[in-house]
Order: structure tokens, then sequence, then C-alpha cells
């Protein structure tokens, strides 16, 4: 290719390019007008750790920023006291919560409280995010549906690669055989009898729209969402509606059969996030994210604010500790905790708005954000 060609090429990638809008300032996260609050759950008497006999309120039903340098105190207070707290509160199990003395407030108005963390969603290299967020069902009654299925007297189960039967025995259904090496690393192998593809080849020849069931498994979120939306069958605008979430949070690029454990730790901490939101019926929870935005690019940032906002519209409570400025100038309560790190930290630093945080000078928080964002304004 020409030099001058590359160049342009080059020029053009780069100019339709995330980083250099956002650089150039043409791609940017608004700044919110600030929801109004009047219920929260006030923990009384902190002291795990470094924490100093703080009363804390969180606010219900908006998204509240818990900041603060390392070491000034947030894992301890959200982490080791609020979440065990809650969740003992409303019935679940945790593990033993941190000093305080008492939780008060409007408990009631919520019914349960999630910490949406970055380990993986499943163990078994069989668990895959379309399993996860339950749209594998709907598959596979679609294609047990097909004409040559219904011939052939296959049931729903022959499509899954979990239960025998469809599946290809030889590698039960993943795929690949693992090899045990002496004095070396396991080896994973191609499964010679269904070179990959997971079934038995007269299950694979059962198609749907000229898709097999390794086909659909093959495809990215948003491929299958386009590949099921030409069809408007009921069972079709199923599978679109478990599938839209993970397009939602921004992992549309992953592949339905992508094994769970091949997942990074902000993709499975997404799919997590996919799955609250593809349940209608999950609203009055109390949502805990530990730094959801590590590893983001800034585009993703703006998409998974869009996906909290609408945990929150549903009737939620969002509380992240965060270190980014555009998750902090999104919230609509900032606790900020410091003013340093280990025993010079655990103090309440601010309570309030980002508007009044860029105010508060003994906040470093609030400095780094005045100096990140300027004045935030309307
Ligand atoms: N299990 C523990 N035993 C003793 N001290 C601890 C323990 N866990 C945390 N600390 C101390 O308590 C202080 C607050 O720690 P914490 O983990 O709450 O900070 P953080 O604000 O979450 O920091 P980071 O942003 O780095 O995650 C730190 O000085 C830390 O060293
Ligand atoms: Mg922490
Ligand atoms: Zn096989």
């Amino acid at each position: 290719m020409p030099l001058k060609i590359i160049a342009m090429d080059f020029k053009n990638n780069i100019y339709n390019s995330y980083t250099l809008k956002y650089l150039l300032g043409e791609e940017q996260i608004p700044v919110p007008a600030r929801r109004k609050w009047n219920n929260y759950i006030e923990i009384i008497g902190a002291r795990e750790n470094n924490l100093k006999n703080l009363n804390v309120r969180f606010p219900l039903n908006v998204m509240t920023v818990v900041t603060g340098v390392s070491g000034s105190g947030k894992s301890s207070l959200v982490g080791k006291i609020l979440y065990p707290a809650l969740k003992k509160y409303y019935g679940g199990s945790a593990e033993q919560t941190g000093k305080f003395d008492t939780l008060k407030g409007s408990m009631h108005l919520a019914h349960d409280i999630e910490f949406v963390d970055q380990n993986p969603i499943g163990r078994s290299t069989r668990s895959n995010p379309v399993t996860y967020i339950k749209a594998f069902d709907e598959i596979r009654q679609l294609f047990a549906g097909q004409q040559l299925a219904k011939q052939m007297n296959f049931p729903a189960s022959f499509f899954s690669f979990n239960t025998p039967g469809g599946r290809c025995e030889e590698c039960q259904g993943e795929g690949a055989v693992t090899v045990e090496m002496q004095f070396m690393a396991d080896l994973t192998l191609e499964c010679e009898s269904c070179h990959g593809k997971r079934f038995k080849t007269d299950v694979l020849e059962v198609q749907y729209n000229g898709a097999s069931i390794y086909d659909v498994l093959e495809m990215t979120v948003n491929q299958a969402i386009e590949f099921f939306s030409t069809t408007k069958g009921t069972i079709e605008k199923r599978i679109v509606k478990r599938l839209q979430p993970l397009q939602d949070v921004g992992v549309g690029y992953l592949k339905l059969g992508q094994s769970s454990s091949t997942l990074s730790g902000g993709e499975s901490q997404r799919v997590k996030l996919a799955s609250f939101l593809g349940n209608e019926k999950q609203n009055s929870t109390i949502f805990v994210f530990d730094e959801p935005t590590t590893g983001l690019h800034f585009h993703d940032i703006k998409t998974l604010l869009v996906a909290l906002n609408a945990l929150i519209y549903r009737g939620n409570t969002v509380i992240i500790i965060e270190h980014n400025p555009e998750i902090i100038k999104s919230a609509d309560h900032v606790i900020d905790l410091g003013p340093e790190g280990g025993d010079q930290g655990g103090e309440i630093v601010f309570e309030g708005t980002p508007e009044k945080l860029i105010n508060c000078k003994r906040s470093y928080t609030g400095q780094f954000l005045k100096a990140k964002l300027g004045t935030i304004s309307r």
C-alpha cells in the first residue's frame, strides 16, 4: 500500500477513535442534574480498621460515590460494615461484620443488598455469558422446535453441552480435551471427535435460519441480537430481550459461548450487572460496586453510567467506591474519606454534591476534581 494511503488510513482511524474524540473534547459525559433524596440508611459508630467512630448516611434511590485516597477507609466502611450488616439485616449471610454500633434510618425501604464484584461468574468452564443471563434455555427451545429436530425427536436438552444427549461425549461438550503431561503443564487439545464443535453431527445438522447451535454459540452478543431480530417470533423476541442487557453494559463483543473462566474481572462484573438489569423484578435493591471502572475505556464508562442510571430509575440504590472523575462528577452524593491513608485517615472529609465538593479545600478528591473538570457547570 502506498505510504500516503497508509498515512491517510491511520489518520482516519485515529480520528475515529474514542480516545481522540475524548481528548479533543468532542465526546463528553454531561454533568447530570442531581437527584434529590430524603430517605437514607445510616451507620452509627463505624470503627473498623482506621475508621474514627463515624456516623455516615447512605441515601436511598440515588447514586452515592465513596471517594478518598488509598487506605482512607472506603473498603472498611462499605465492604466490611455496610454490606455485611445490611446483608444480614435482609436475611442473607455474609462474613463477620466490622466494628460499628447500629443501623438507623429506612432499612425497610430496600429489600436486599448485592455486591457486584469482579470475581468470575461461574467456576465451571461450561458456564458462559448466555447461560448466566439465562438466554440459553430459550435458544435451545428454538432449536428443538425446528422441523428436523422434531422429526428426529430431539428435545431441547439435546442442544445443551451440560447434559448427555446431543453433546459430544468424547469431550463432554467442552470442544476440547485436557491431556495431563508429566513434568509439564497440562495440554489442551481440540476434541478429535467433534473438532471443537461440542455437539454430535446430527444435532449440528439442525439449523435455524442457516445456523447450527454451534454457529450461534460462536456469534457475538451484537451479532446474535441482529440474527434473532430478523424473525419476529415470540421465542426470538424473548431471546433478544435477554441478550439486550449485555449490549447495554458494553460487552456486546463477547461470544455467546465464551467460557466464563476467560472473562476479565471487569467483564465478569458487567455480565453480573447485565443479569440484574435484565431482571425487571429487581427493584428496591442496594447495589454496591468497588471500582467498577478499573480498566474501562472512557466510552465504556459512559455506557456503564447509563446502565447504573437504569438501575436507579427502576427504584434501586447504587453505591460505588471510585477514583474516576467521570463517575464522581456523575454522583448525586459523595462521601469523601480521609484526609490521608492509614491512621491519618478514617474521617469524613466531605459529604454532599460534587458542586460543593470542589470547594472543599481539605479534600484531595475535591481539588483533583476541580483541576480535572474545572468548575462543574451544566
Ligand atoms: N484486615 C486489616 N487489618 C489491619 N488493618 C487493615 C485491615 N484492612 C485494612 N486495614 C487498614 O485500614 C486502613 C483502611 O483500609 P481500606 O482497605 O478501608 O482503604 P481503602 O480506602 O479501601 O483503600 P484503597 O483505595 O487502596 O482500596 C488502611 O490503613 C489499611 O492498611
Ligand atoms: Mg479499598
Ligand atoms: Zn468433542
